[in-house]
């Protein structure tokens, strides 16, 4: 009988490569948890404001006050709704494919689960969306790219500024343009390579909402946009602010024109050109 074969110590080659998988969920991990950091914090102020007014309600017996304390717990409520929509869209939508997406939406998606965030650090965002075309991308990781970015950009400016959000379509490259640009420290030029690189981070650990700090932020960016075969640019001035770029593709099906035909007669002339 021949003796069993000891088991075969992975190769170098499957190290790294089981190494790299295990970063990759790793960073997947991390822009999960800062989600589910924001909405659980966001669904904890709904619900205190309704606890709130309906302890007004309870204490205040007249119409005026139980009809105010009722409108608020009305558009609380709503609003809580909305949260949960957002939350449960994100969760169905696991797949890896990519789509036709709104981005509109998925903007739109991102800002209502930041917006307490925001208010909390005084920070306004602006809004300028021109009319684009659907982009073909997996809507779930790009809005976990757009959220990574909003973030870093609330936590270059402690105390407060705005945060530009806009969508351009560039026809020529057959994709739209969505840009995050706030009014922060911006980044010194000797550190702007180093930003995307994996666990650089200038951050000394997670701020008080419980985000950044890993380094990890800005190369799942890079990974998921590499994906999608678009581009990630940063353009940044120190003392006025950092502008990030993503360039996605635009859907086919979204700008797929009508077939043309033209009738030409059987044995029409040549033209001559
Ligand atoms: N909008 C921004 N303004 C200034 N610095 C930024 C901005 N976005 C990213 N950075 C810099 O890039 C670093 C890496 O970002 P990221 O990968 O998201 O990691 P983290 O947020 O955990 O530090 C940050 O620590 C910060 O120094
Ligand atoms: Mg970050």
């Amino acid at each position: 009988m021949t003796p069993a074969k000891p088991p075969q110590a992975p190769s170098l080659e499957e190290q790294v490569a089981i190494l790299k998988q295990q970063l990759q969920q790793a960073q997947k991990l991390t822009s999960l948890g800062d989600l589910v950091s924001t909405t659980t914090h966001e669904f904890n102020n709904v619900l205190t404001t309704i606890i709130n007014y309906a302890k007004m309600g309870q204490r205040h017996r007249d119409d005026a006050t139980r009809d105010k304390a009722f409108d608020k717990i009305m558009t609380a409520a709503q609003r809580a709704a909305k949260i949960t929509n957002g939350i449960l869209g994100f969760a169905r939508n696991r797949s890896q494919g990519f789509e036709p997406t709104d981005l509109v939406k998925l903007i739109e998606d991102s800002l209502l689960l930041l917006e307490r965030e925001m208010q909390k650090y005084r920070v306004t965002i602006e809004r300028k969306f021109q009319a684009v075309p659907q982009a073909m991308v997996n809507s779930n990781q790009i809005q976990q790219v757009l959220m990574n970015l909003l973030v870093n950009a609330r936590q270059a400016m402690p105390s407060g500024g705005t945060i530009w959000v806009r969508l351009v379509h560039d026809p020529a490259n057959r994709a739209v343009d969505l840009t995050v640009r706030d009014s922060g420290a911006g980044i010194p030029a000797d550190k702007l390579p180093r930003i995307f690189d994996r666990y650089y981070t200038t951050k000394s650990g997670p701020d008080a909402s419980g985000k950044g700090g890993t380094g990890l932020g800005l190369s799942f960016c890079r990974d998921v946009i590499e994906a999608h075969q678009g581009r990630i640019r940063v353009e940044s001035t120190v003392g006025k602010g950092t502008a990030f770029t993503l360039k996605l593709p635009v859907a086919q099906t979204a700008e797929v024109a009508p077939p043309v035909t033209i009738d030409m007669p059987v044995a029409a002339p040549q033209m001559p050109v």
